[in-house]
Formats: structure tokens, sequence, C-alpha cells
């Protein structure tokens, strides 16, 4: 399932892999990157990371760059990684739902359609994806770079905005993947409720995992989960989230770095961690149940003692999981985002 590659990294409780994107998919990003000047590419490059490490206190320096050479930028830059999160999401999406039920997919916001490429592999009936976006030029790319799928499921694409009040035709599975946030603040409600009445089976956002990242994501459990909606991950209860800041729900995902992502960031190692919110929610209760707890942060490792940050539904809590317990082979794999279900669960210290 999903596109995690076998590449182990150390990293604390549970190891880590980092995912690399498929060559014909990485052949065409870089056939489409080609089309430009490759200097000014670089340029945008820098400048669209500048702007994704800008604070409050320490905004991008506004730069004159061409819309094209934004684009190859973000295939460059940032593809890669929102591929990364969307896969993984997916493989968590796959707990839930039967990955055969989904035939159809709607991506919106869809940008290139990282979507299309990161859930095609894991949906063996997948027949038709409709990638909607409001720019045109995005989804001319998006049209291209679908011709390095398999050719198993046909592709439209629609130029609309989110808010609009016209809806596309609904589809077994939505998609809405680092799009809220660029969406006004204002459309924001309507753009989530409106994807949630076009979701036959579930609806999938994605945001980065920044503090802003989560409250887009937390304004959209509450508003789906008074639609009805049943929210499966990654939370293990429908009350109010018990994080606090400086703490917020997210995870971490290990992306491999391009030779040429490394050139433009002046960085030497292979990989990067991105940070990731997201949310699931499904039409139908979920079977089975919820998950009964999730780890919520990288558990601690030390010698004789695996310590795991869940989330219960009746809160936060730390659990101290010793040689001595059953589950302490399960506490030494146990992994950041993933769910907390070994067998001796119960006879953990909480
Ligand atoms: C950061 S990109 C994400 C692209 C893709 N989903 C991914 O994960 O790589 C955000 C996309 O949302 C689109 N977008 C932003 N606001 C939109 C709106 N109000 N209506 C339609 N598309 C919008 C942008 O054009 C862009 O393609």
């Amino acid at each position: 399932m999903g596109v995690w590659t076998a590449v182990d990294r150390g990293n604390g409780g549970g190891a880590l892999s980092h995912t690399v994107l498929p060559a014909a998919l990485r052949a065409a990003l870089d056939a489409d990157i080609a089309r430009l000047d490759a200097r000014q590419v670089t340029l945008a490059a820098r400048a669209l990371i500048d702007a994704y490490r800008a604070t409050p206190e320490r905004p991008s320096r506004p730069q004159a760059i061409a819309p094209d050479a934004w684009r190859a930028a973000y295939l460059e830059m940032r593809v890669p990684a929102t591929h990364a999160a969307i896969a993984y999401v997916g493989d968590e999406l796959a707990r839930w739902i039967d990955p055969g039920a989904i035939a159809s997919l709607l991506d919106l916001g869809a940008g290139p359609g990282t979507a299309l490429h990161a859930l095609a592999p894991m949906l063996p009936a997948l027949t038709h994806a409709t990638l909607v976006d409001r720019d045109d030029d995005l989804l001319d790319i998006a049209e291209r770079l679908a011709r390095a799928l398999d050719g198993a499921a046909t592709v439209s694409t629609e130029q609309r905005d989110l808010a609009d009040t016209a809806r596309p035709a609904p589809a077994d599975l939505v998609v809405m993947a680092y799009a809220l946030g660029e969406v006004t603040p204002r459309d924001r409600p309507r753009a989530v409720e409106r994807a949630w009445l076009n979701a036959r089976h579930a609806f999938v956002i994605v945001e980065p995992g920044t503090m802003h990242g989560v409250e887009r994501i937390l304004m959209a459990r509450a508003l789906l989960a008074s639609r009805g909606a049943h929210i499966v991950a990654p939370c293990p209860h429908a009350s109010a989230c018990p994080m606090r800041p400086p703490d917020w729900c997210h995870v971490s995902v290990r992306v491999e770095r391009t030779r040429r992502m490394r050139q433009i960031k002046h960085a030497d190692l292979g990989y990067e961690d991105e940070a990731i919110a997201y949310l699931i929610a499904t039409v139908a209760p979920p079977s089975p149940a919820a998950v009964p707890r999730r780890i919520v942060a990288r558990p601690r490792v030390t010698k004789g003692l695996v310590t795991l940050p869940v989330c219960t539904p009746t809160g936060l809590a730390t659990l101290n999981v010793t040689k001595r317990d059953a589950a302490w082979r399960a506490a030494r794999h146990a992994r950041w985002g993933a769910p907390w279900v070994p067998d001796a669960a119960s006879s953990l210290d909480e």
C-alpha cells in the first residue's frame, strides 16, 4: 500500500521511511520544468522557499517572478512534499474505507494533480478523476502530468473557484490538499461544506502542519461534525481537540530531497521532514470503530522504556511501556501519527 520506500532512518521510537516520487511522475515533472529557462526557475524556486519560510516577524521579500516560473518552482520544490503528505493520508484512509470502493476522485484545488498521482496507485477501482482549480495553466500542467499515469482512469479538469455556488459532480472520494489555506477566510466554511456535499464515501483535507494549518483543520472538523460527518482520523474521539498551544496536532512525513532541491536550499541532507495536518471524514460510520488512541508526537525511547504521547477519548495521556510489558515490542516500533492499538494496551500505566 502507498509509496513508502524501504529506506529506513532511525528516528526515536519507530523507523521513519522517506518517500520518493514514482519515476514516471519524476520524469514528467522534469520535462515540464525544462520547458522554462532554468535560471528563471531557480530564481522562482528560491523566492518560493523564501515565501514558505516567511513569518510575520520576517516577511519574504517581494519579487517579480513570472507566473510560469512560480508554477515550475512549485513542481520542483513542493510537489515531492505534497505528494508524500497525500500518500501518507491515503495510507491512513485505507484503514477506514475499502480502497476498492473508490471509483471516482474529486480533487479540489488540485494544482498539478498531486493528489491523483499520490492516490491512484492505492485505488485499484479508480475509473475517473476530476481536477478542479482556479488556475487554468496549472490544470494544463495537470493534464500533461496525468499522462504519466498508466491510463487506467480518465481525467477531466474544471476551472472554478472552490467557493463557487455551482458544485462539480459528486465523487466517491473528495480531496482538498494544501488548498484551504489559499481560500479567503470568509469563503473557507463554504468551500468545506460544498466539498463535503460532493463526497459519496469520504472527504480528506490536508494542510501544512503549522498552527494556522491546524486551525483550519479544526474549523473544518467542527463544521463537518455539525453536518453529520464521521471524523475517523486522526482524532480518536468526537470531543473538542485537547491540544493547547504551544502544541498542535500534526505529524511529520519524511520526503526525499532531490539534488536540485539540495542545491536551491543550500542543504546537504538527502531528505527533509514535512509537517502535515489532516482530517478524514466519512459518510458512513467507521468500521471498525475509531481507534482508541493515536500517537501524537515522536515516541521517546530510552534504555528499557518507551514513552508514548497519545490522544485518547478522555484527553491527552503519556503511556510508559517498559520491557516487562507485553506491548514492549509494539512500543519499540511505534510511530508518531499511528494508532496505538497493541493487544496488551490495557495493562499499561497511563
Ligand atoms: C498549494 S497548491 C496545492 C496543489 C495540490 N493540491 C498539491 O497538494 O500539490 C493550492 C492550489 O489551490 C488552488 N486554489 C487556491 N484557492 C483556490 C480557490 N479559491 N478556488 C480554486 N482553486 C484554488 C491554487 O490555484 C493552487 O493550485
